[in-house]
């Protein structure tokens, strides 16, 4: 597990993994362990298996006394990333990486400047996020708060993350992820995708974000998704009660984001898509806009009460919705206007 330094205060911070294959360590005699684990049991709702560990954090290189606190990206990030045969992508590590974790609860970690990615989960299975704080600049390359890949059963909230990247990130085979109460800021928004971007990948099911804030980020409630002759469904996914602050795309599915060997349109379909009360402030023209395949065009996409107002320098004549390749329905308040029938 690579864990890079984090900093808060020392009751606070504490990593649980039970049952574990991708988590490893022992606990640490200073560290009170009944005393976190009984408060992590009170925070996790619901029983913990008998054969529960705790890993302190600080044993790992974390930092308790708030001034060593970060993890060295400013050092990497203006540099390519390394590439290997196990790395072909050049990916820059991740600060907290788990793969095949089941059973795992992370909270009261504060990660600073990772070098790559702050939390990537992937093959994982039930998950408790909460009380984190991530911090990256805005300028800083492909560090995503918490990035997520064939995993289900997470449950983030009660979560601030400012970053370069995405703030979450979930693609293919991530099912039944609920995220409540995140501040997400600045950063690229909340990410469904990109899906179609490997062959085989399995689908996107069952996602609610609710009761979160986007604050000066440059998209809100993304879905994307390359052109490719990949193909899979995204579907079930709910965002709801999302305040916007001087979001760029509050509200945007993008099945044209890429393409993969000069593909004409993405095979990924999306469908039983929910925008309910979302409302704030955007500061583009096209706060909703909704680019679907011509080839798997969206269905069931349902946005109530969307209220976003237009805080832009542009001519308001000039503020309006964007639909291609999708027939939404509509209900409630709907600023910008709906896209014409
Ligand atoms: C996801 O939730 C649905 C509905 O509660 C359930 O039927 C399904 O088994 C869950 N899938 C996983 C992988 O947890
Ligand atoms: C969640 O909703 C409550 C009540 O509307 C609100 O006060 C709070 O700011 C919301 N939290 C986030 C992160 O949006």
């Amino acid at each position: 597990m690579g864990l890079a330094p984090f900093t808060g205060i020392i009751s606070a911070i504490l990593l649980l993994c039970l049952a574990l294959d991708g988590c490893q360590g022992q606990v640490n005699a200073v560290f009170n362990a009944k005393e976190a684990l009984a408060l992590a049991r009170k925070a996790a709702l619901g029983p913990l298996g008998a054969d529960v560990k705790i890993f302190n954090v600080l044993e790992y290189g974390a930092k308790a006394d708030g001034t060593t606190n970060n993890a060295f990206g400013p050092t990497v990030w203006q540099k390519p990333g390394i590439r290997s045969t196990a790395n072909p992508g050049g990916r820059r590590p991740s600060s907290l990486k788990f793969n095949n974790v089941k059973n795992a609860i992370i909270r009261g970690l504060t990660s600073i400047d990772a070098k790559g990615f702050h939390v990537f989960i992937s093959n994982s299975e039930n998950f408790r996020i909460f009380n984190i704080d991530i911090q990256a600049p805005d300028t800083s390359p492909n560090t995503d708060g918490i990035h997520m890949s064939k995993s289900s059963i997470v449950k983030i909230s009660k979560t601030k993350i400012g970053t370069g990247d995405d703030c979450v990130s979930m693609i293919h085979g991530c099912t039944n992820i609920s995220i409540k109460k995140v501040v997400c800021g600045p950063g690229h928004g909340l990410s469904i995708g990109s899906l179609g971007h490997y062959e085989g990948e399995i689908d996107v099911k069952g996602i609610i974000v609710k009761n979160c804030s986007m604050i000066n980020t440059d998209n809100g409630l993304r879905i994307k998704s390359y052109m490719s002759n990949f193909p899979s469904k995204a579907s079930n996914i709910v965002f709801q009660d999302i305040i916007m602050t001087r979001v760029q795309r509050p509200i945007i599915i993008n099945q044209e984001y890429d393409n993969i060997n000069g593909a004409k349109s993405s095979k990924v379909s999306v469908s039983d898509v929910f925008f309910t009360n979302v409302r704030g402030t955007t500061v583009t023209k096209t706060a909703v806009s909704l680019i679907c395949s011509q080839s798997n065009p969206c269905t069931n996409i349902h946005l109530n009460n969307v209220d976003l107002k237009y805080e832009g320098k542009i001519d308001d004549k000039l503020y309006m919705s964007s639909c291609t390749n999708v027939k939404p329905s509509y209900g409630g308040v709907q600023n910008p206007p709906p896209c014409p029938i």
